[in-house]
């Protein structure tokens, strides 16, 4: 009996193992799981509500007609996430947009949407490859 638990736990952890990298392929315009952490889904949620404007959902900063440069913040370390977004909102860093957006977050807000984007998984290709195809 006990063996049966275990199996269909182990079972359960892979099947949700393998929900997420399908997710990860698909992008980031489908809704979060609800299998997937509170954290998670919140960070989402405020991401897309104050966020997404301008590091776009997905974090890939969409500057395209703004004055000011805006950083791509996917799969970006969680904790320098954290550290970047208390920095300004203890005014330690001065920024005239991101100052006044870290202040309307709370602790668990910054802990949230660090979760968010810092699990947002990106390939890296070697620019020698990439410029090594001939240009279309
Ligand atoms: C109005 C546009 C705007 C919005 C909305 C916005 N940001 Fe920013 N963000 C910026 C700009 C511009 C910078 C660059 C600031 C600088 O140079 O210090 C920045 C910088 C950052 C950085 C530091 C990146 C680094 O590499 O140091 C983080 C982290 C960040 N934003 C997270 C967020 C999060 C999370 C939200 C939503 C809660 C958010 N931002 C909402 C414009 C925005």
């Amino acid at each position: 009996m006990k063996k049966i638990i275990f199996l269909s736990i182990l079972l359960s952890f892979i099947t949700a193992k393998a929900e997420d990298a399908i997710k990860s392929e698909s992008g980031t315009g489908a809704s979060v799981r609800s299998n997937l952490s509170a954290e998670l889904q919140n960070g989402k949620k405020k991401a897309k509500a104050i966020c997404s404007a301008c590091h776009g959902i997905d974090g890939q900063a969409a500057s395209g007609g703004n004055s000011v440069i805006i950083p791509n913040i996917t799969a970006q370390h969680k904790d320098y996430l954290i550290a970047r977004l208390k920095a300004y909102k203890a005014g330690k860093i001065q920024h005239d947009q991101m100052t006044i957006i870290a202040g309307m977050l709370s602790e668990q807000d910054i802990e949230n949407v660090a979760e968010w984007y810092s699990r947002i998984k990106i390939r890296i290709f070697d620019p020698n490859l990439v410029l090594s195809k001939p240009s279309q």
